[in-house]
């Protein structure tokens, strides 16, 4: 069903979230030439404004979008239209409480924000249809629109639905899966606690449990289910959207949230992802316990790297412009430079359309300390200086449009395994510590990284030729496809690094009765024989590597090696009872080899590892960049870009060790280059 499969921008173009209905029309016509002015050449408007449209039930009225629709062509501002799902109105809800989600006791959530409704309600899903279906017929020729924006953040707020619907729905989920109570009893391990269903109206989704101790295979089919109803809701709206836009034009939804397969949404269902970025979150919540000040906003290279993985060419539909925060959290305003460098950030990365949200900071409602681009006293300001620099330069880069981000190295994922990370807490502390480590360990390391996704149809092959190096942190859940798949990779010559409990669960999430790393025990050589936590009260244990001391992580496992040609790389050390015992293995597989670690990614031991591998700082002979610096290299054809962030206040000198030309001023540059306050380079290598 799709129809502009992997929409690309034309080139890299800037944009600005615009809200006509927060303002006195004698504001429009300004508001749009002074966009144009600072090179803002496409809105996103409609997101939120049902009524606008729908008054009252069963009554359109279009009179509204029509004057803003006709200023926009007037003027040349392209726009992308948002549905208006995510926010029904007041006489929607007040007359079928069904639409509404629930708390997981029950109680409905009530009109007064947003994302209060369910996406399995038949009355929400007849009158959203609706809704779309009226917008699309009247306004999807409009010259002025390129793109459509389905709903906003599916899964933001909250990802979890206990409605009524949401329980009806769940029962024809797992009656179309397993067919029987009995295949499902058995899938759940029902008989575990005396929970063996014996009439499907006996089946809900989670409900209020003692201490939660609700089944964690129930929880995994639930989350499943949620990705399954998210992707559905949206399919549905794409699907009449799709019998009006015009050809060409783009449909797409804005991200990322959890409890939702965004690879398949994406792959299946929309032309083009969007992703809403926010790098001074991290500013205001940083919870990170190793206190990496230094990657504060640079973590969002991370999110950015997942939304990479998505669509190697996206849009930011919303970028962070001022200072935000509602009444329970506060973030400080992006500093001199900072707003630029965050749009590099992204570009960096893959963005070829970046939108900041938004135009001006609205003057009331929830979110008026969210600074947009223009304050409420409408004057000229820092922010639109800045914008103004960043649009000339937007154009001295085009070049880089149309090139794709260059990594060595990938990180295996799946979503089998993110969801079991969200119903077993096991998996999710060893996960977030390994993912977070083997992020900042490629980042100091400067060897740019891809979340790599084990999907359908993905071939050993090309994985082998993409990357040297995979890193399979905690493969918790291993279905034999992936796990030969996996094997697959490492017999044609990659290097495949295991974590701890890889293998450990088949697919329902049971725990599986053989030695763990389960189907990949052969490709390892080696079995594990016993696994415990580090507690918080506990030594750290290191493993001793060519003589070094390496932190191990959270959880370890003592290996043994099972096949002869298996080599002990480093033993456990420090004072516990395992100490001596092997704790990292390497195995030769075919042309290439597998890597086991009992433990945890620490970013010491991804130091090491990369170091051991040839893939540490892999692009040093291009450029020598100080640890305060981003790379990402960028390819088209033959030809090489690169871009350099620096994330400090301070200055920091990177040498150039290769001739290249600096995108801004088309000079020719070799050798030291002092990069300024936040400042970003991009060349191209010769
Ligand atoms: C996004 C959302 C916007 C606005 C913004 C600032 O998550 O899509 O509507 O809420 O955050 O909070």
């Amino acid at each position: 069903m799709k129809q502009n499969q992997n929409y690309r921008w034309p080139k890299l173009e800037l944009g600005a979230c615009y809200y006509p209905e927060h303002w006195s029309e004698s504001l429009w016509e300004s508001d749009l030439d002074r966009m144009l002015q600072h090179g803002i050449t496409t809105i996103r408007v409609g997101e939120f404004a049902w009524s606008l449209t729908e008054p009252e039930e069963g009554v359109f009225t279009y009179d509204f979008w029509d004057r803003f629709l006709d200023l926009a062509e007037e003027k040349g501002m392209k726009v992308i239209f948002g549905t208006p799902t995510a926010t029904p109105p007041a006489w929607l809800t007040e007359k079928y409480p069904e639409v509404l989600n629930a708390r997981r006791d029950g109680v409905l959530y009530r009109h007064g924000t947003r994302r209060h409704y369910n996406y399995n309600s038949p009355k929400y899903r007849e009158l959203s249809s609706r809704i779309v279906e009226k917008l699309a017929q009247h306004y999807a020729q409009r010259p002025c629109i390129v793109g459509w924006q389905v709903d906003n953040e599916f899964n933001c707020e909250t990802q979890e639905f206990y409605s009524e619907s949401d329980n009806v729905a769940f029962r024809e989920f797992l009656r179309a899966k397993y067919g029987t109570l009995d295949v499902l009893n058995q899938a759940w391990g029902a008989v575990f606690w005396n929970q063996t269903y014996t009439d499907w109206e006996q089946v809900h989704v989670p409900r209020t449990t003692y201490g939660d101790g609700t089944n964690p295979n129930q929880k995994l089919d639930y989350i499943r289910f949620v990705s399954h109803s998210t992707l559905s809701f949206c399919e549905m709206q794409v699907k009449i959207l799709r019998k009006y836009c015009k050809p060409g034009d783009f449909i797409t939804t804005n991200g990322i949230f959890g409890s939702m397969d965004n690879h398949k949404l994406t792959r299946e269902i929309l032309d083009v992802y969007t992703y809403d970025s926010y790098p001074n979150f991290a500013y205001a919540m940083d919870a990170d316990p190793r206190g990496d000040k230094n990657l504060r906003d640079r973590k969002w290279s991370r999110n950015l790297m997942e939304v990479r993985s998505i669509c190697p060419h996206f849009g930011i539909m919303e970028q962070q412009a001022g200072t935000g925060g509602s009444a329970t959290m506060s973030a400080p305003a992006p500093k001199p430079g900072q707003m630029m460098l965050w749009v590099m950030q992204s570009v960096a990365h893959g963005a070829e359309y970046v939108s900041f949200f938004r135009w001006r900071t609205a003057t009331f409602g929830t979110e008026m300390y969210w600074h947009g681009l223009v304050d409420y006293d409408n004057r000229h300001n820092r922010k639109l200086a800045e914008l103004q620099r960043l649009n000339a330069r937007m154009q001295a880069i085009q070049e880089l449009a149309g090139t794709d981000y260059v990594a060595p190295v990938g990180m295996v994922k799946d979503y089998d395994n993110i969801f079991d990370t969200q119903t077993d807490a096991w998996h999710q502390a060893l996960t977030r510590q390994s993912e977070q480590e083997i992020f900042v360990g490629c980042q100091l390391a400067h060897t740019p990284l891809d979340a790599v996704y084990l999907q359908e149809g993905m071939e050993a092959k090309e994985l082998r030729e993409t990357y040297p190096v995979l890193f399979c942190p905690h493969q918790e859940i291993l279905s034999p496809e992936n796990a030969q798949l996996l094997e697959e990779y490492a017999r044609l010559g990659g290097t495949l690094i295991l974590g701890a409990r890889t293998g450990q669960k088949d697919v329902q999430g049971h725990c599986v009765m053989q030695p763990v790393p389960g189907l990949l025990t052969g490709a390892a050589g080696t079995q594990v024989v016993e696994c415990t936590f580090i507690g918080p009260g506990d030594d750290p244990v290191p493993m001793v590597w060519e003589g070094k001391e390496l932190p191990t992580g959270i959880f370890n496992e003592v290996l043994e090696p099972v096949a002869p040609e298996t080599k002990v790389l480093a033993r456990f050390g420090g004072d516990t009872w395992y100490a001596g015992e092997p704790a990292l293995t390497c195995t030769p597989v075919g042309n290439g080899r597998v890597f086991h670690l009992g433990g945890c990614f620490t970013r010491e031991t991804v130091e090491a590892l990369l170091k051991e591998l040839q893939v540490y700082e892999p692009f040093q002979d291009r450029v020598t960049v100080p640890a305060a610096c981003e790379i990402a290299l960028r390819r088209k054809g033959d030809q090489d870009y690169l871009v350099v962030l620096n994330y400090e206040r301070e200055p920091q000198e990177i040498v150039l060790n290769t001739a290249m030309v600096d995108l801004d001023t088309r000079c020719q540059v070799q050798g030291p280059v002092e990069l300024g306050s936040y400042e970003t380079k991009v060349y191209r290598i010769l």
